[in-house]
């Protein structure tokens, strides 16, 4: 049988992005009540970064639908540390699981893993790169709290050259015919590449050093964290902190529908002011994230 991994967003069409949202919709049926569809099914979830949505999440899923959860939630108290490479690590422990979702500072770590493993991987983050499943989840949230995604703006804001989620929520909202602003300091733009990449697809991009210009305009305001752990000079990480901030104030002129959205965690990038506007979706999308995940874990360790 072919192995289904989720390695990159860029493996999905919008085929496969609109199945996993219908699976994710049949989802929310079982959300409460629970189900049996992957009983006796493991998912070992290794984690050599730290995470609170993606892992936590993961194992909420697959309790939910009557699997089970091992793993590891840094790598300190693993053979790793006594040197153990990451492709030894994957041949262990694919035999003691179904499916692993792996969380690695290093890009390309999710495609290694791939490579050595005997049962499906699920890139749940591999360094600046990728983040497939949290795109996975951000369409499922834009779909179901606007109704569409084709035929929105959506700006895509904060720090766009280090965050992974933007990385793969660029390509994968590039299936669809949306336009785009990207915004960010100028230090923390999109890298040239990816615009290329995604204009070549027909979408339209506007990219700006200031969230405010285009507020009215956006459907959808994207907002991330400045990524302190990738930068590796502090200073400049200290030079950027604090300047790219989203306020209750700046969302006066904003369309009735506009949702804000944010992978989390925040920081301080939008003030907690914003929490109570009618704008605010960012604790919604965790539970989209839980029943997009239960979607995931059935078509890798089950579905068709
Ligand atoms: N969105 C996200 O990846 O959050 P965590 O780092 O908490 O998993």
């Amino acid at each position: 049988l072919k192995i289904k991994n989720i390695i990159s967003i860029k493996d999905m069409n919008r085929t496969d992005i609109d199945s996993i949202h219908a699976k994710a919709e049949e989802m929310e049926k079982v959300y409460y009540s629970g189900s049996e569809i992957l009983k006796g099914k493991i998912l070992g979830v290794l984690f050599f970064e730290p995470s609170t949505r993606t892992r936590l999440s993961f194992e909420s899923a697959m309790i939910r639908l009557g699997g089970s959860v091992l793993g590891f939630a840094t790598d300190a108290a693993t053979s790793i540390k006594k040197g153990e490479t990451l492709a030894d690590t994957i041949r262990t422990v694919s035999n003691y699981c179904d499916a692993i979702a792996i969380r690695h500072p290093s890009d390309g770590a999710a495609k290694v893993a791939a490579e050595f493993s005997t049962v499906p991987i699920i890139n749940a983050g591999s360094g600046s790169e990728e983040h497939p499943t949290q795109a996975l989840l951000d369409l499922y949230t834009i779909r179901k709290e606007i109704g569409k995604i084709d035929g929105l703006t959506i700006m895509l804001a904060g720090d766009l050259k280090y965050g992974r989620t933007i990385h793969s929520l660029i390509h994968a909202l590039s299936n669809y015919d949306v336009k785009l602003i990207l915004a960010s300091p100028d230090e923390l733009s999109l890298n040239k590449q990816t615009i290329k990449e995604i204009k070549n697809k027909g979408i339209k991009i506007i990219t700006t050093n200031k969230i405010k210009s285009y507020i009215s305009d956006v459907d959808v305001i994207y907002m991330t964290r400045i990524q302190k752990e990738r930068f590796l000079d502090p200073s400049e990480y200290n030079k950027l902190k604090g300047k790219f901030i989203l306020t209750s104030e700046m969302l006066t002129n904003a369309k009735e529908n506009m949702i804000i959205m944010h992978p989390l965690p925040r920081v301080d990038e939008i003030t907690p002011d914003v929490d109570n506007t009618k704008h605010a979706r960012y604790f919604k999308q965790v539970y989209y994230g839980v029943v997009t995940r239960m979607a995931i874990l059935d078509y890798v360790l089950k579905g068709e």
